[in-house]
């Protein structure tokens, strides 16, 4: 990363890839997107994030939004990376799940990266981000011990859009807490 992204973590929680992001900008701004469901994550809410933002000394250069990853409230092509982890499975129907796939597709400047890490359904964020038109789009297994990375694990990375000046590579690996 060159430190002046735009970066976009949808379902956020507590912050754990919107504060990896934030360490690594200088004048860029890192945002997350939650509903801040306690179902899916203990003590989920945007005042623990920020509270978590601050410990970590990147409060200035993160923001947090509440709403709804199938209809973001962002403008067309605001982020020049996007990523998420553990967080498009909670959309139980397919619909959903490919509602966002077109938001992340809207939402990502040309020449912008998405990384995605989830525990399921990769595949088809995969296929749906190609039929979207962005290129370069992979999906693999992570590596790991089987009790902590189950083999349905995998992840896309490195998913830009088609435009001659992209810029290659990954945020960071993104591994099982
Ligand atoms: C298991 S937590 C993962 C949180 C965080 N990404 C992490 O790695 O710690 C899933 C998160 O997705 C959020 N979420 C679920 N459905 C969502 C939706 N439709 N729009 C935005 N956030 C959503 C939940 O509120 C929760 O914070």
């Amino acid at each position: 990363m060159a430190g002046t992204e735009a970066v976009l973590d949808l379902g956020c929680g507590r912050g754990l890839l919107l504060i990896g992001a934030a360490r690594r900008l200088t004048s860029g701004r890192a945002t997350g997107l939650d509903l801040w469901n306690s179902e899916d994550l203990t003590g989920n809410s945007a005042e623990a994030t920020l509270a978590n933002a601050g410990r970590e000394g990147v409060a200035d250069r993160v923001e947090v939004r509440t709403g709804d990853m199938r209809k973001m409230p962002f403008p067309d092509a605001s982020f020049d990376v996007v990523v998420s982890n553990v967080a498009i499975h909670n959309i139980y129907d397919r619909e959903g799940r490919e509602a966002t796939m077109s938001e992340i597709a809207r939402v990502l400047k040309p020449g912008g990266h998405v990384v995605i890490h989830d525990i399921r359904y990769v595949g088809d964020y995969a296929a749906a981000l190609k039929r979207r038109g962005l290129t370069d789009v992979t999906s693999r297994r992570l590596q790991g011990r089987p009790r902590r990375a189950p083999a349905d694990h995998v992840r896309i990375a490195q998913a830009g859009r088609r435009d001659r000046t992209r810029r290659g590579g990954v945020i960071g690996r993104v591994g099982l807490a």
